[in-house]
């Protein structure tokens, strides 16, 4: 199967995103695998014709936004963002009214049409940057309000909150953590900030999913709790084999990662199917704020 997907893949010259969660088969047969700022900069660069967009709806979109000229798959169309859907454009616009028309962050893990009515676009690798780079005192920041509490906590200006969350990240407890770390007494713990601010007080590091591939990389350590989607466990432990990884709660598990299957893949290649379309008024605004935040490097 990943053979056949690789040569139809070359033959169409189409390029295979993955995001850090997908399943281990999906990574594999992937030609890139990366945190959402990666995969936006990969399909913003890429020559393909075709981008496969291994991950959910707004990932796809955000390839669509950055690459109209191309043909951007979503091997299952099913495959959506919990937190994604807890902002939309209307309620965003009034709120910032409401607020005095302060500048408006908005995470990439939202629709095209909440983006276009953002100033700029932010990823959990970056939403510090982008929070300081603003020429305002005040921000609001949506639809994340644990990655707009961390960054609230590393920034001297006032961040005001929107009330969504990732359920995944959000539900994991410190009762878990401390029993993982009491399993694990040598290991260090590193979270993602879009878990709640208790737990990221008990964490050795804060980083993106690509951010922890890289820290376990760089620590002196050798054993990581990681508190984030359990996805993670196979490109961190393929990265190094010499360390050990284990989950901060099994219970990390995004249903929502685990809909693209190999055969989805293929039949989306051979048919095209599952194609995101952006229509064009939304997307040169949501292109505006996306760019943005990748000019900001
Ligand atoms: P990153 O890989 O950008 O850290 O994203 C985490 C996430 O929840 C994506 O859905
Ligand atoms: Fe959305 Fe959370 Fe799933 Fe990422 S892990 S796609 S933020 S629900």
């Amino acid at each position: 199967m990943k053979e056949r997907i690789q040569a139809l893949a070359k033959k169409k010259n189409a390029i295979i995103l993955a995001h850090n969660y997908q399943p281990a088969e999906i990574q594999e047969v992937a030609d890139l695998c990366g945190d959402s700022l990666e995969m936006s900069i990969k399909a913003a660069a890429t020559k393909a014709d075709i981008i496969i967009c291994c991950g959910v709806h707004f990932m796809a979109e955000t390839a669509a936004i950055l690459s109209p000229e191309k043909t951007v798959l979503l091997p299952n169309p099913d495959a959506g963002c919990p937190m994604a859907e807890m902002v939309t454009p209307e309620a965003l616009v009034a709120r910032k009214k409401e607020l005095g028309n302060i500048p408006v962050i908005t995470y990439v893990n939202s629709s095209a049409a909440v983006k276009a009515v953002s100033d700029i676009c932010c990823t959990s690798a970056n939403v510090i940057k982008v929070v300081n780079a603003m020429d305002a005192d005040e921000v609001l920041m949506t639809p994340d309000k644990n990655l707009a509490k961390y960054a609230a906590a590393n920034t001297t200006k006032k961040v005001h909150l929107w009330e969504g969350y990732c359920p995944f990240h959000n539900n994991l407890t410190v009762q878990e953590v401390m029993a993982a770390k009491s399993a694990h007494p040598k290991a260090l713990f590193v979270a993602h900030p879009e878990c709640p601010p208790q737990i990221l007080e008990l964490a050795d590091s804060i980083q993106s999913t690509s951010g922890m591939i890289r820290f376990a990389g760089e620590s002196s350590g050798d054993q990581f709790i990681l508190g984030t989607e359990i996805g993670l466990l196979h490109p961190i432990s393929k990265a190094h084999p010499q360390k050990q990884f284990y989950p901060a709660s099994e219970k990390m598990m995004c249903k929502d990662m685990k809909k693209i299957s190999l055969e989805n893949i293929l039949e989306s290649l051979t048919t095209l199917s599952g194609e995101v379309r952006v229509p064009e008024e939304i997307r040169i605004k949501a292109l505006g704020s996306v760019q943005k935040m990748i000019d900001l490097k």
